[in-house]
């Protein structure tokens, strides 16, 4: 089983008489409000996904991820994992403090340090801009001006509210694995419903692999993003009648999307090996928003680090699309044909036809998966793009 990085599993999650006696004195700490995109994050690290973090940055290890894409170790990581409040919060605290959603504590934050970023150095490292017009750069504006570091104990995790089938922890994927007998495993990050070119990159890439772990984000994505309930129909649909069902495992990933394009890609990878995955997809355009990173600059980024750093493969792909003259899914590498025998639809012309009731070409989207889409649309109204 591949190691997790930085070598151990963490496990933030305290039971028994540690929970007892932090849950009391957590009745005198101050609280914060933990908003989704914050609470995903303490899940994240709680259960190991963003092993080797025990808790939210402090200085050292955030200008370090900034300025070298690696931990203040040295262990490479590329996006920082930070709480931010305002600086009202910030001036009252002292020691510990609770964090909380829904009114609910959900974990202590054993503050070390709390340190005032410099947003517009963080935009420009991690998102390669600092236009707002960005939605990672419009997000981390809005966030408060001091970031609080230190380890968490989690001492309630809200139960899950969605997809409970599908909420497997790195623990359970990795002991699905074993049980599987799987050795090579290969992750699929998406935030977007299934179509025909992504199905392409996973079925190549089951050719190669025993198994694959299909996990899409279910934290916050962009308010044009399909919702994730959607997507995970759509999911369903796409497995029950295309893939071998014992050969992919379904389960969600808590976290939040940053659209950080190439330094996403190496998170994404990471994330996925700490969930025990050998293999990752990394497509054209991974994690990217507009025209904000070239096609293949993601896929660039895993060359600059030694792969054992990084200790998990990325298995890259081209621009894939349906020819109508090879008669099957191909890209520029395996297709000698002009860009006018390929089908393609862009994201714009894919929703209107979903918007009319009309499903797109079965060479672009499954039936079933336009079917899901289609009723989402008539029922919810959602203005959803669905390709990019
Ligand atoms: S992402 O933000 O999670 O990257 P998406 O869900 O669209 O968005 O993509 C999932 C994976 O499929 C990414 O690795 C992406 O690069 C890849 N991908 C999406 N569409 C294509 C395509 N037409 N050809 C090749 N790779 C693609």
């Amino acid at each position: 089983m591949v190691a997790p990085h930085g070598g151990t599993l963490i496990n933030r999650i305290v039971q028994g008489s540690e929970r007892e006696s932090l849950l009391h004195t957590s009745r005198s700490l101050p609280q914060i409000a933990l908003d989704p995109w914050a609470l995903s994050d303490v899940e994240m690290i709680a259960i190991g996904g963003l092993s080797p973090l025990q808790g939210f940055m402090g200085r050292a290890d955030y200008d370090s991820v900034l300025a070298n894409r690696r931990l203040a170790t040295g262990l490479v990581w590329t996006i920082p994992v930070t709480l931010s409040v305002t600086q009202e919060h910030a001036a009252g605290l002292r020691g510990d403090v609770a964090l909380a959603s829904d009114g609910q504590v959900v974990a202590i934050l054993h503050v070390e340090e709390r340190y005032t970023p410099d947003k517009t150095r963080e935009a420009q490292a991690v998102f390669g801009t600092t236009d707002p017009s960005h939605p990672g750069v419009k997000r981390l504006e809005a966030t408060g001006p001091v970031y609080l570091g230190g380890q968490i104990s989690v001492v309630n995790r809200p139960p899950p509210a969605t997809f409970l089938p599908y909420r497997l922890d790195p623990a359970d994927t990795r002991r699905l694995f074993a049980e599987r007998g799987w050795k090579r495993i290969v992750a699929f990050q998406t935030r977007n419903p299934i179509h025909r070119a992504h199905e392409h990159l996973q079925k190549c890439a089951l050719e190669m692999c025993d198994g694959m772990l299909l996990h899409p984000i279910v934290g916050e994505t962009k308010g044009d993003d399909v919702p994730a309930a959607v997507r995970m129909r759509s999911y369903e649909v796409l497995l029950a009648n295309y893939y071998p069902k014992d050969r992919v495992v379904l389960a969600v990933n808590p976290a939040s999307m940053r659209y950080a394009g190439p330094k996403e890609a190496i998170f994404h990878a990471l994330i996925r090996k700490n969930y025990g995955c050998t293999h990752f997809i990394v497509g054209r355009d991974h994690a990217g928003v507009g025209k904000f990173y070239g096609t293949y600059d993601a896929q660039r980024m895993f060359d600059e680090f030694a792969p054992e750093e990084i200790g998990i493969i990325p298995l890259c792909f081209e621009n894939a699309a349906y020819c109508t003259v090879c008669a099957s899914m191909v890209s520029s590498k395996t297709c000698p044909h002009p860009p006018e025998r390929h089908v393609s639809l862009s994201g714009t012309k894919v929703r209107e036809l979903l918007q009319a009731g009309t499903p797109p070409p079965p060479e672009v989207s499954r039936p079933e998966v336009a079917a899901v889409l289609i009723e989402s649309m008539r029922t919810q109204g959602q203005p959803a793009a669905t390709t990019r």
